[in-house]
């Protein structure tokens, strides 16, 4: 196995920055971006070969390595530069009822929440945001209050597997069962999940799914997929028409078809998801997550004590990966981020999800319990010099 000293030497961040935002964008390690470059070196080199010829070609080999990775068929995938994409070919294809409902937790990544409230607009459909009882204490005392939220109307789900401001690991196999049991589609949003707990598609059985390749699996930006199990490709539109609709040389299969040809666009991102894999796997991806879970709950009852706030669920496995939202009292949350970013070099996120405002740190293998302490000294001065954050 790779040195871990070594292994932190291969990212590309600002080792002047005390880096605790892994989460929103990731960060490519040097191989993986040497993959990117190649790739793009290659179309630049025989544009015309590489985007109407070899990059289809190249693309199956992707989509091939991705869906071993996550347990599915190579043609229930698609890329898509991010999950929002994703979602939204979702949101502008679903054909459903004035009154109809789909159910969602009142956790939700905003930006989702907003795609739901672009559909129910258009179609008179409801979201029902379902209230989660926090702190979280069981899995089965998430399942009974999610689906409190359940009325005769309610035709579909939609949950985050890893809530984004909350840092909830949410029991989606669970709830998917129950919701398979009851005859609705489920949606699943798992940005947070490839390469950060294991997936396997094949036995969550969610009807649909998003995930990001570009926050933990490391790849670079603007790769992300969309799953469909193959009963529902059917009614998925093309978010942008372009050759694949109703093509004059249609492939096996239409879902490829309608989603993969989108004009031209730099597909480069997409081509380096085997490289992410191999990195991953030769560095033993699975002992390093669970180095990193280690560090971040060895200090997460610290910092709740510090900000005088509870945790938002046990501080284990069971709900905690890589991520952890502690809630914080702050009428300036921005201000703070800036501050703990220009007075400390810290990057980490302080986050409002509707009246709270959680602060996040997140923890990737070059993480060490200096930068932790680094965060929890520069907390304690603001708390000491500023009246920022408020201890209640
Ligand atoms: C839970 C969750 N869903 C979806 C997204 C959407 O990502 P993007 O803005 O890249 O589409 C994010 C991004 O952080 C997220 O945390």
């Amino acid at each position: 196995m790779t040195q871990l000293q070594d292994l932190n030497s291969q990212f590309l961040i600002n080792p002047k920055i005390t880096y605790l935002n892994f989460g929103s964008f990731g960060a490519c390690p040097k191989p993986i971006f040497e993959d990117l470059q190649k790739w793009q070196l290659e179309m630049e080199t025989e544009p015309v070969q590489f985007i109407t010829v070899d990059g289809f070609k190249y693309l199956k080999k992707s989509r091939e390595a991705l869906a071993k990775y996550i347990h599915c068929d190579s043609d229930d995938l698609v890329y898509t530069p991010n999950p929002s994409y994703a979602m939204s070919i979702i949101t502008k294809s679903l054909k459903l009822n004035a009154g109809d409902e789909i159910l969602t937790t009142d956790l939700e990544y905003g930006a989702m929440d907003k795609s739901w409230n672009y559909y129910c607009k258009q179609t008179g459909v409801k979201y029902v945001r379902q209230p989660i009882n926090l702190p979280l204490t069981t899995k089965e005392a998430f399942v009974e209050d999610f689906f409190k939220g359940l009325t005769k109307n309610t035709k579909a789900i939609f949950i985050s597997q890893i809530t984004s401001s909350t840092a909830l690991i949410l029991p989606v196999k669970e709830i998917c069962d129950i919701a398979k049991q009851k005859g609705l589609l489920t949606i699943v949003d798992g940005a947070h999940v490839p390469g950060h707990i294991p997936l396997n598609l094949s036995e969550l059985k969610a009807d649909i799914y998003t995930g990001a390749c570009h926050k933990w699996m490391m790849t670079p930006k603007g790769c992300a997929f969309l799953y469909v199990s193959k009963q529902h490709q059917h009614w998925t539109d093309p978010l942008v028409i372009s050759w694949g609709y109703e093509s004059a040389m249609p492939s096996h299969s239409q879902f490829l078809d309608y989603h993969q040809l989108q004009g031209t666009r730099d597909f480069t991102a997409f081509l380096t998801v085997p490289k992410a894999i191999e990195f991953m796997n030769t560095n033993h991806w699975e002992v390093q997550a669970t180095n990193c879970r280690k560090l971040l709950q060895a200090n997460a009852q610290r910092f709740c004590d510090l900000l005088g706030t509870k945790p938002l669920c046990p501080i284990n496995d069971t709900f905690l990966g890589q991520m952890f939202s502690i809630p914080i009292h702050t009428t300036e949350p921005e201000t703070l981020q800036r501050d703990l970013f220009e007075a400390y070099k810290i990057e980490i996120p302080v986050m409002r999800h509707g009246s709270n405002i959680y602060l996040q740190y997140n923890i990737q293998i070059f993480n060490t319990q200096k930068d932790l302490d680094t965060l929890y000294n520069a907390l304690k001065e603001i708390i000491a010099n500023t009246e920022l954050i408020q201890i209640k």
